[in-house]
């Protein structure tokens, strides 16, 4: 299994993907943030690079203000990482620590990423176990809906001895190029032989579709000379970056309607332009907006409102 599995690495592996080229830990646990949630496509064209030009080391990520890794992570969504990243980064500048222990101490560090540390930056001989890697697990040991802790000691159980970066990069890879969740490739599979799920891959294939919410937002823009009201977000996935103010639904002042999609959230975005001030704003520029912490959802609802 391992030299099959070793030579399809070899051959179809992602081997230039910038953060596997890297002996910076520091670029190695950037990169393991932004890629949680996020495709690798658009981490490697509009995130990763522009990321480490602000912020090249953890000194450097560490005493800069969180608005501006705000900033930079603007689009990427899930801010809570950016916000993790920046504690992560004050309390361990200027190195991370070295054993999955205690990097497991840290804010917005689990399992996965200690280990993806550990074993992409230290070298160190851990497994890793990503959603990718656990769907190859669960079909190549025909496990039924295991459990976490059940696919960590099937990936212990058949981690290499002694290729154990390469190991784990590689079925990272199988996970996410041929052992699809929906249609695999079988025919293109390394580990076909001995694969338990061959059989009766039905029973190891997603059917169900995602559940969305749906949800209707109404934000106002409130105008003064060059600037607009905008609001500190005070909870939830946006907490301390800026929004339009959260308004209910009004009667005048329409401008138009646009869609948000969010993790789980399918959004319906109203925005009204308010004749009131509304209260506890501050006023930005739209210059200087560009600078700001703001979500996606934020630059569309201004791009809404400035082509109006
Ligand atoms: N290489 C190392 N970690 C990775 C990840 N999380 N996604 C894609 N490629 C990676």
């Amino acid at each position: 299994m391992h030299t099959k599995l070793l030579s399809w690495y070899e051959k179809h592996g992602r081997h230039d993907l910038p953060w596997r080229n890297t002996s910076d830990v520091y670029h190695v646990y950037v990169s393991e943030v932004m890629l949680q949630q996020t495709q690798v496509k658009r981490v490697l064209e509009e995130y990763y690079f522009q990321f480490l030009e602000r912020f090249p080391t953890l000194e450097t990520l560490a005493s800069a203000p969180l608005d501006d890794v705000f900033s930079l992570w603007s689009g990427l969504g899930y801010y809570r990482r950016a916000r993790n990243l920046h504690a992560t980064a004050q309390l361990c500048a200027p190195a991370l620590p070295t054993t999955s222990k205690e990097l497991l101490a840290l804010p917005g560090i689990g399992r996965y990423t200690a280990s993806a540390i550990c074993s992409f930056g230290y070298n160190q001989k851990i497994s890793v176990v990503d959603t990718n890697i656990a769907r190859v697990l669960t079909r190549y040991l025909g496990l039924r809906d295991p459990k976490e802790k059940e696919l960590w000691s099937a990936a212990d159980s058949l981690l290499h001895p002694k290729e154990v970066r390469s190991h784990n990069l590689a079925l990272m890879d199988l996970g996410s190029l041929v052992c699809l969740p929906k249609n695999p490739l079988c025919d293109m599979c390394p580990l076909l032989f001995g694969c338990k799920a061959k059989e009766n891959l039905h029973l190891f294939t997603k059917t169900t579709s995602k559940e969305y919410i749906d949800q209707d937002l109404y934000f106002g823009i409130y105008r003064k000379k060059e600037k607009l009201a905008f609001r500190k977000s005070r909870e939830g996935m946006y907490k301390d970056m800026l929004e339009l103010p959260r308004i209910e639904f009004q009667e005048s002042g329409y401008i138009g309607t646009f869609k948000h999609s969010v993790t789980k959230y399918r959004l319906s975005i109203s925005l009204y332009e308010l004749e009131e001030e509304p209260l506890d704003v501050e006023y930005i520029s739209l210059y200087e907006i560009e600078r700001a912490p703001i979500s996606s959802m934020t630059k569309k609802a201004l791009t809404l409102y400035l082509k109006r």
